[in-house]
């Protein structure tokens, strides 16, 4: 039997040919091209069900932070088992919403929400607004008033913890600009209280992504544990506990946390405050349910370096160069054994893009395909046209069955929106 903990794996060698779930990626690379992304839609509910397992005892709500990945598709597929959405702008509200989320599974966090926003994710009855800073606290309640709604809030607390894991998504420092200190948390829900059109019913907190130690999640959970007790003694009813998402996957050698044992430090800390427990993971549901697929162009050797110029780029997958990220690359056919020491280089004019520097991989020749790793998290989500380059298609795969999910950008979609005012340019 699986262990849903360890899932089996959603790609692995057939013949020596890799595959997604049963389907052979060369074949999802011939009949779709590349680049592509693919998706395991066993591999998505597998680790939905881990997760969920891990806090199966508590009053729990998985909302997945569509940030990670929004394709319509791979959101129904955990909203199907069960997933709420946790949202950070009306974009995403509106894709969760058109992937067939329950809005009173849906929470907003993120920094800056607009006034149209509030008022989008308002009038659809959302479970839970993650207010960032008290200016934004006074806008909820009005825009609410002026609906005439009362809005579910909890305030982002900013415990300062180290999360040890890249700068650019630490988030949990007193010198980020998420949340509010947890210093002035006791003087914001005073204010709250006092608001005639929210309704305080939780705390939120979220220090970072890509956590592969507990101790963290353990310390924030302890100062937000401390608060919640504050809080109930100063008469607010805290019900709900967003402990935000950031469980680390295995892109190279990490050893994070399983899903059992972040849940069991999660439930520790706060499990005993009778509230219902949220969870925002990204991430963890979908890092390695997904491959990025690309084909070798050419070849060239300047003497000291050995480039494989593929046709996937730093606009398809920019987390390698943006935060030094080692994502794992190996050929789609049969490995060669003779290996070669190489970068894994993109069309884009730029010497940052890069898939892999001085990565050891077997010999690999033009035509040939290559897969990067890890790619279901932060891959197409971040996606960009730069280049003039139109963005990759997507497919889902299901045992031997395989649907794209988004179609590749033509030409046309590259100046969609765009017009010409000539009598502007004379
Ligand atoms: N909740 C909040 C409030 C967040 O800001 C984030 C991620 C999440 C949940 C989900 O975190 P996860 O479970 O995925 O770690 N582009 C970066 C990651 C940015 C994360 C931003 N916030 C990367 O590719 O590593």
């Amino acid at each position: 039997m699986t262990d849903p903990a360890r899932p089996a794996e959603a790609f692995g060698r057939r013949g020596g040919w890799l595959h997604a779930e049963a389907v052979p990626v060369a074949q999802i690379a011939d009949e779709v091209g590349t680049p592509v992304y693919i998706y395991s839609a066993t591999a998505l509910t597998q680790a939905f069900d881990a997760l969920d397992a891990a806090f199966g005892g508590s009053r729990h709500l998985l909302c997945y932070s569509i940030k990670a990945n929004m394709n319509l598709a791979v959101v129904r597929t955990l909203v199907a088992r069960g997933a709420g959405v946790d949202v950070t702008s009306r974009g995403e509200l509106f894709r969760a919403l058109r992937a067939g989320a329950d809005p009173s599974r849906i929470v907003y966090s993120g920094v800056g929400k607009r006034d149209d926003e509030i008022a989008a994710a308002l009038e659809i009855g959302i479970k839970l607004f993650n207010v960032e800073c008290r200016q934004e606290l006074r806008r909820i309640d009005a825009v609410a008033g002026s609906q005439g709604r009362l809005a579910p809030v909890a305030f982002r607390v900013n415990p300062d913890v180290d999360p040890q894991t890249h700068p650019y998504i630490s988030t949990g420092l007193r010198t980020s600009k998420f949340g509010i200190p947890i210093s002035e948390a006791v003087d914001a829900y005073a204010e709250a209280k006092a608001l005639e059109n929210v309704r305080v019913i939780g705390v939120d907190c979220h220090i970072g992504s890509q956590l592969t130690k507990l101790e963290p999640f353990g310390d924030a959970l302890a100062r937000v544990r401390d608060l919640v007790l504050e809080l109930r003694a100063a008469g607010h009813g805290i019900e709900v506990i967003d402990v935000g998402g950031g469980l680390g996957v295995v892109y190279d050698d990490e050893v994070p946390p399983t899903a059992a044992e972040y849940g069991a430090i999660v439930i520790d800390a706060v499990g005993g405050l009778d509230c219902e427990i949220v969870v925002e993971p990204g991430r963890s549901l979908t890092a390695n349910a997904g491959i990025f697929v690309t084909r070798v162009l050419y070849e060239k050797d300047n003497g000291d370096k050995h480039f494989v110029i593929v046709d996937g780029a730093m606009n398809d997958l920019i987390r390698p160069t943006l935060y030094q990220a080692y994502q794992a690359i190996e050929p789609v056919g049969p490995p060669n054994p003779e290996t070669r020491v190489v970068d894994v280089v993109g069309p884009v004019c730029e010497s940052g893009d890069f898939l892999a520097q001085q990565r050891e991989l077997p010999v690999v020749g033009r035509s040939d395909l290559l897969a990067v790793r890890s790619a279901g998290a932060y891959g197409f989500a971040m996606a960009s046209q730069y280049n003039g380059r139109p963005r990759a298609a997507e497919v889902l795969v299901r045992g031997d069955r395989f649907a794209i999910v988004r179609k590749r950008e033509s030409l046309e979609d590259l100046v969609r929106g765009e017009s010409i005012p000539e009598d502007l340019l004379t």
